[in-house]
C-alpha cells in the first residue's frame, strides 16, 4: 500500500538517501571512500574488548557510566571525551579543551546533522565548497537553509569568491550562519585549504558573524607534505566547530564520531539531540585504543599503505589514460579527483565503464561548480593493487574508444 501521503515533506519521496550500485556485477570498485579492511586492528580490538568486559563488567553494556550519570545520554561517554580532550591538546594545541568541548556521535555524519539542526533554520544561508559531501548539503537543506556553493581551487575554498557571496547576501538581507569546509584533504577534490586562506576565513567569520564548520574526517590521513594547523587550532573566537570520527582512520563499524568546539555550541547540539547518546561499548573501546597510544601507530601504518596505493593510481592513470585525464596528486586521504577531457564522450564512456564492471563516483554527485566539466572520483583505499592496475587500464581503453568524432 502506498503511504507516501502520510509522510512529512522532509522525507522527500520516501526513499533513503543512498546511491544505488549498478545492476551489472562490479569487478573494479573505485566507488566508496572506505578504509582498507586489511588495516582493521582485529587482534587489538578483540583483546581490548575482552579486557573491557573483565575490567568494567556490566557497565560496558549500559546506557551510561553510573559514576558519571545522565550527561552521557546527551554527550556520550565522558571517558572517551576526556581521551579526546587530551588528544586535541596534543594534536590541535587545544590544551584548554576538556570533556565539555566534545559531543560524541554516531559517526561524523550525525555530528554534521546535529550542527545543521542546532544552527540552521528556514531563511538562513549555509555556504559549502563546490564540490562537497552531499550528506552535509542534505542536512543543511532539510534544516531549511539555502545552500550556496563557492568554488575550490588548488588552495581550497576560494576566499575572494566566498567574500563576494557574503557581500551579496548582506546586500540582499540574507543571514549567512555557517560555512562548511572539509579543510584538509577536501572531499572529493583532495586539496588542502592553505594557511593564509584559513586565517582569512577566520577573519571573514568575525567580520560577517558566522560559524565555521570544519569537517576533519580526512585531516589525519596525511602521507606527504607539511601539516597545516586545523581551523580549530587557529581559532580563538569560539566560532569553529570541528567534526571528526574513527571511520576513515580506524574502522567505520565503530560508528564513533564527535563534534569539538566551544561548550556553548556543543551544548546546543546536545539540546537538539534526543537519541540517548552513543554505545558505551564502542566508546570505551575507542577510549582504550586511543589511551594505549595505538591510534597513532595505526595511522602511521595505514597512511603508508594509502600512500603506496595513491602512487599506484597515479602511475596507472599516467600510463593508461594519457592526456584524456588530468588531476592533482593529493598528499593524503583516499581519493583522486580526475577531470575527463572534453574530447571524450563522457556519457558513452560512463555506460561502457559500467558494462566493463568499473564502478566509481561521477563528479555530478558532489555538486561541482561547473557542470560543463566532467569529473570522476576514484576512491582507492580499499582497492587491491591488482585491481587498481587492471581497472584503470580498462578505463583508459574506454576513454580512448569514446573520443568524440570516432
Ligand atoms: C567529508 C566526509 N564527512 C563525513 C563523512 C562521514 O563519515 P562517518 O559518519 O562514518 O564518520 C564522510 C564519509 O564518507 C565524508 O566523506
Amino acid at each position: 500500500m502506498d503511504m507516501t501521503h502520510l509522510l512529512a515533506t522532509r522525507a522527500g519521496d520516501g526513499k533513503p538517501f543512498i546511491f544505488p550500485g549498478p545492476d551489472q556485477p562490479i569487478t573494479f570498485n573505485f566507488d566508496q571512500g572506505l578504509a582498507s579492511t586489511e588495516t582493521f586492528p582485529m587482534e587489538d580490538m578483540a583483546r581490548l574488548t575482552q579486557e573491557l568486559f573483565q575490567n568494567d563488567g556490566s557497565d560496558v553494556l549500559d546506557y551510561f557510566d553510573p559514576s558519571v550519570g545522565y550527561e552521557e545520554l546527551v554527550f556520550g561517554s565522558r571517558g572517551l571525551r576526556n581521551a579526546l580532550a587530551q588528544r586535541y591538546g596534543a594534536k590541535h594545541g587545544r590544551s584548554d579543551f576538556t570533556a565539555d568541548n566534545f559531543i560524541l556521535t554516531s559517526g561524523s555524519v550525525q555530528a554534521i546533522s546535529l550542527a545543521a539542526s542546532a544552527c540552521l533554520e528556514q531563511g538562513d544561508v549555509a555556504i559549502v565548497e563546490a564540490a562537497t559531501f552531499p550528506y552535509a548539503v542534505n542536512y543543511m537543506k532539510s534544516a531549511g537553509a539555502e545552500v550556496i556553493s563557492v568554488p575550490v581551487d588548488q588552495d581550497g575554498m576560494n576566499m575572494d569568491a566566498l567574500e563576494a557571496v557574503l557581500d551579496e547576501c548582506r546586500r540582499d538581507g540574507k543571514r549567512v550562519k555557517l560555512v562548511y569546509t572539509i579543510s584538509t584533504f577536501q572531499m572529493p577534490t583532495g586539496v588542502v585549504l592553505s594557511l593564509p586562506r584559513r586565517h582569512r576565513l577566520l577573519d571573514l567569520a568575525a567580520a560577517h558573524d558566522f560559524l565555521i564548520h570544519e569537517d576533519y574526517v580526512y585531516g589525519e590521513m596525511r602521507y606527504e607534505g607539511e601539516e597545516i594547523p586545523s581551523l580549530l587550532s587557529l581559532d580563538d573566537s569560539g566560532r569553529v566547530i570541528h567534526d571528526n570520527s574513527l571511520s576513515k582512520t580506524l574502522a567505520p563499524g565503530l560508528r564513533i564520531g564527535w563534534m569539538a568546539g566551544d561548550p556553548s555550541l556543543i551544548n546546543a547540539m546536545g539540546a537538539v539531540r534526543q537519541d540517548l547518546g552513543v554505545s558505551q561499548w564502542m566508546a570505551r573501546l575507542a577510549q582504550r585504543y586511543i589511551e594505549d597510544g595505538l591510534l597513532d601507530a595505526h595511522l602511521e601504518k595505514a597512511n603508508a599503505l594509502y600512500h603506496r596505493k595513491r602512487d599506484a593510481v597515479v602511475q596507472a592513470l599516467n600510463s593508461h589514460c594519457g592526456d584524456y585525464v588530468s588531476f592533482d596528486i593529493p598528499q593524503g586521504s583516499f581519493y583522486i579527483w580526475v577531470e575527463v577531457d572534453q574530447r571524450v564522450d563522457w556519457l558513452r564512456a560512463a555506460e561502457l565503464a559500467v558494462d566493463a564492471g568499473i564502478y566509481f563516483r561521477p563528479g555530478e554527485r558532489f555538486d561541482t561548480a561547473d557542470d560543463s566539466r566532467q569529473f570522476i572520483r576514484i576512491a582507492f583505499a580499499r582497492v587491491s593493487f591488482e585491481t587498481i592496475e587492471k581497472g584503470i587500464k580498462k578505463l583508459g581503453e574506454i576513454l580512448r574508444d569514446c573520443e568524440k568524432g570516432d
